[in-house]
C-alpha cells in the first residue's frame, strides 16, 4: 500500500503567492527586484520550479528551509503504520514531536506486524522504493501456526490469484527456516499479502517481522520501538 505524499514541486511564483497570501503580480515585482533567492542565488524567473527542500528567502528572510529526513524504525506489533489514528498509537507517536512532524511512511506494515519501517519527508525517495517497476524486494520472517512443507515453496513462487483485485501475485521466494518459520521475499505489497497467501494453506500467521527492504537491513541494535537516522550510504542503497 502506497502511503507517501506527492512530491511538492511547484513554481516559485505559486509558492511565494500562497506562502505570503499575495497576488502573483506582486510576486513578479519582487522577483524583478531580485529580492527572492533560491539556494542562495537571487532569481527573477517566475516559472522556476522548487521542491520541498529548496532553500527560499525573501530579503534574506528564510521562507522555507526543509531538510530531507530518513529514518528506520524497529516497529513494534500493536502500533499502527499511519500518521494519525483514532484507536491505536501510531509509529509517529513513538518519535519526538520535532522529528515526526513532517514524515510519511514508506510501505506500511500491518498493525500486528513488526520490524523494519522506513520514514521520510522526501516523497521522491519513497516513490522510488515503492514503484512496482523498481521491484524492491522486502523480506519477512513469518511464524506459522502449523508446520510448513515444500508445497509452500512452489505455491508462493508460482503466484496466487486474488479475485478481489483480479491479480496473480508475482513470484515470491519462500525459504523454510524451521518447521513453523519461513522467510518470505516479495517484490510487491498487496493488502495483507503474506497472511492471505498462507491463508490458502489454512495456516494462520502468528508473527510477521520485516527483516529488510532491498539491501537495507533492520539494524539489530535497534530495540523494539526505537528508530535512528539513516546514513547517507543507506539512503542511496534503496532510493
Ligand atoms: N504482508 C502482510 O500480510 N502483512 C504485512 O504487514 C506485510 C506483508
Amino acid at each position: 500500500m502506497i502511503t507517501e505524499r506527492r512530491s511538492k514541486r511547484t513554481r516559485i511564483d505559486r509558492f511565494i503567492s500562497a506562502h505570503l497570501e499575495i497576488n502573483r503580480r506582486d510576486v513578479k515585482l519582487m522577483l524583478a527586484q531580485k529580492r527572492i533567492a533560491i539556494n542562495g542565488i537571487a532569481i527573477n524567473d517566475s516559472q522556476q520550479v522548487i521542491d520541498e527542500f529548496s532553500h527560499v528567502t525573501l530579503d534574506g528572510q528564510v521562507l522555507q528551509a526543509n531538510k530531507p529526513k530518513y529514518l528506520m524504525m524497529n516497529k513494534p506489533a500493536g502500533v499502527v503504520s499511519a500518521t494519525k489514528d483514532e484507536q491505536h498509537r501510531t509509529v509517529i507517536d513513538l518519535l519526538d514531536k520535532a522529528t515526526g512532524s513532517d514524515l510519511h511512511i514508506v510501505g506500511r506494515l500491518d498493525l500486528n506486524s513488526s520490524g523494519l519501517l522506513l520514514l521520510t519527508n522526501d516523497s521522491r525517495w519513497s516513490r522510488k522504493i515503492m514503484a512496482p517497476e523498481n521491484k524492491v524486494e522486502k523480506r519477512y520472517r513469518v511464524t506459522l501456526e502449523k508446520p510448513l512443507s515444500d508445497a509452500y515453496i512452489s505455491a508462493f513462487y508460482e503466484g496466487m490469484y486474488f479475485a478481489y483485485e483480479d491479480i496473480t501475485t508475482k513470484p515470491a521466494k519462500l525459504e523454510i527456516v524451521s518447521d513453523y518459520v519461513a522467510d518470505v521475499s516479495l517484490t510487491e505489497g498487496r493488502y495483507h499479502q503474506i497472511k492471505r497467501m498462507f491463508g490458502r494453506f489454512r495456516n494462520p500467521v502468528l508473527a510477521l517481522h520485516r527483516l529488510s527492504i532491498g539491501p537495507l537491513l533492520l539494524d539489530p541494535r535497534l530495540a523494539v520501538g526505537e528508530s535512528r537516522e539513516l546514513q547517507s550510504e543507506e539512503v542511496s542503497l534503496v532510493g
